[in-house]
């Protein structure tokens, strides 16, 4: 977040300030959820959003008064792209709150010991699911047979998805009617896309030319909102049913049960599941989810807690935007140190000047990085980030690596500022930053052999030449 704003804890912000720090925040997260959910092009890293949406929660408790009708706390997604046919959620979809460490799900369990008024002896049972980083969707059956498809949308609203979920294999066209079927039943889970599908699909659009998708989450969201469905693409989709929607009638008396009834339907289900009923059970599934996480063939960002008993799940209810009776716990980001060995600036085909750093090569979740861009110069004065500092990386899916922080008390004496060039690195020309401006670029144009370089790549590129 390139704001001082997000470093002044909330205990020190007076009520004006805060005012403006949520008004900013309402800002910022409109901004990115609109790239996030419209254009399925993140603009920040999932931790930095739930950050930013937790320091926005942090300032509602403290400054109740200030809590904006239009509050980010209140809402899902965003509203429906023009380009699709709405569907109005009869039931709306919901979105999940988070929890980030292992030492709040005593303080949640006691929360809902007390919403469902449960005496001490009484026993609240979970169901444990993995939290797949995907897209939500909803299937509506009418007597078993598949009608409607959409997205979640703004939780009210979403998209007509029916023709791409037609093409999708995993999403049954007809309900096996093994055990009784509600007349009216919206099933509902995630859509994503594997690994292995990921990286396929990502290397065809580089040998065209096309632009890749940032990660897994965001080439499934292209793919099954794409006004022209593509059969071959739509193959590669998977799916995994965990809840529901509208239901007539509601034929189920847990989530447990509630899944197993999918299976018998021939939907599929999650297998990593769990039955819990204390905090240690919990933890304990969570970790064992996270020690999978690597090796399943899907991406994950967390766990789901849920209320197995729809009882209790009904008393305990819903505020706002989420259930009362589920959680989400996030698994921290992928964060590991290293060194920079080195700053260098590169000169796009424009003339902007972007600084990379180069660093001591580091494995992150499996993949080896030694390069983290740093945006601008801006960012490079407000991290100060120098050669021979020691910083932590953040990969997050598949978006470029980024510096997040300095370790600032392992920084060598002798440090110095690093300066960002005023000429450009490759003529020396004059590189000026126009005011308003966050990118600092060479004037020099075709006169610039890098310039010349990167145009040409970009003028023989599939996207154009070809
Ligand atoms: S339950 C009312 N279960 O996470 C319950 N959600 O951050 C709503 N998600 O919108 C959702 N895996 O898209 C549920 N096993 C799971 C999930 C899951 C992924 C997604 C879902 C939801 C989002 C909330």
């Amino acid at each position: 977040m390139s704001d001082k704003f997000s470093e002044i804890l909330v205990e020190e912000l007076t009520e004006s300030e805060a005012k403006d720090e949520l008004a900013r925040i309402s800002r910022l997260i409109k901004k990115y959820d609109l790239s996030y959910y419209q254009d399925d092009e993140p603009l920040i890293s999932d931790a930095e959003y739930d950050q930013l949406r937790l320091r926005n929660l942090y300032i509602e408790k403290k400054f109740e008064k200030l809590i904006r009708n239009d509050s980010p706390s209140n809402k899902v997604g965003v509203a429906v792209s023009n380009n699709f046919n709405k569907v109005n959620h009869n039931v709306p979809m919901l979105s999940l709150d988070n929890i980030f460490h292992e030492n709040e799900i005593d303080n949640y369990l006691d929360k809902l010991r007390k919403l469902s008024q449960l005496k001490k002896n009484e026993i609240l049972e979970f169901c444990v699911e993995p939290k797949v980083d995907g897209v939500s969707f909803s299937a509506r059956y009418i007597n078993g047979e598949f009608i409607l498809g959409s997205t979640r949308g703004d939780g009210n609203e979403g998209e007509d998805i029916t023709e791409s979920l037609k093409l999708i294999p995993e999403l049954k066209r007809k309900l096996i009617k093994s055990t009784n079927i509600p007349d009216i039943l919206d099933i509902r889970g995630e859509l994503y896309i594997n690994k292995k599908n990921f990286s396929i699909i990502n290397h065809q659009r580089g040998l065209k030319g096309e632009k890749l998708f940032a990660n897994p989450r965001n080439a499934a969201a292209g793919l099954v909102r794409h006004i022209n469905p593509n059969p071959n693409l739509l193959k590669m989709l998977n799916i995994f049913c965990y809840t529901w929607g509208e239901a007539k009638p509601i034929l189920w008396k847990s989530q447990k049960e509630y899944l197993n009834n999918l299976k018998l339907w021939g939907c599929r289900t999650n297998p990593l599941t769990f039955i819990c009923t204390t905090s240690l059970d919990l933890i304990k599934a969570y970790r064992e989810i996270s020690y999978k996480r690597d090796n399943l063939q899907y991406e994950i960002d967390g766990v789901v807690y849920k209320v197995n008993d729809l009882a209790l799940q009904n008393k305990i209810g819903y505020q706002s935007r989420a259930p009362r009776w589920a959680i989400a716990h996030k698994f921290p980001a992928m964060q590991v140190e290293s060194i920079v060995k080195a700053i260098d600036i590169q000169v796009g085909r424009t003339g902007v000047l972007t600084p990379v750093a180069r660093l001591e090569p580091i494995l992150v979740s499996g993949v080896i990085v030694s390069n983290a861009t740093l945006h601008n110069e801006d960012e490079i004065i407000r991290k100060d980030i120098r050669v021979n500092d020691l910083v932590f990386i953040q990969r997050a899916g598949d978006v470029i690596p980024k510096v997040v922080s300095v370790v600032k008390d392992k920084r060598p004496k002798d440090s110095v500022k690093f300066k960002f060039p005023t000429r450009c690195p490759n003529c020396g020309s004059q590189a000026v930053r126009k005011k308003g401006e966050a990118s600092r670029k060479c004037i020099a144009g075709l006169s610039c052999s890098a310039q010349i370089v990167e145009r040409l790549k970009h003028f023989i590129s599939k996207g154009a030449f070809d």
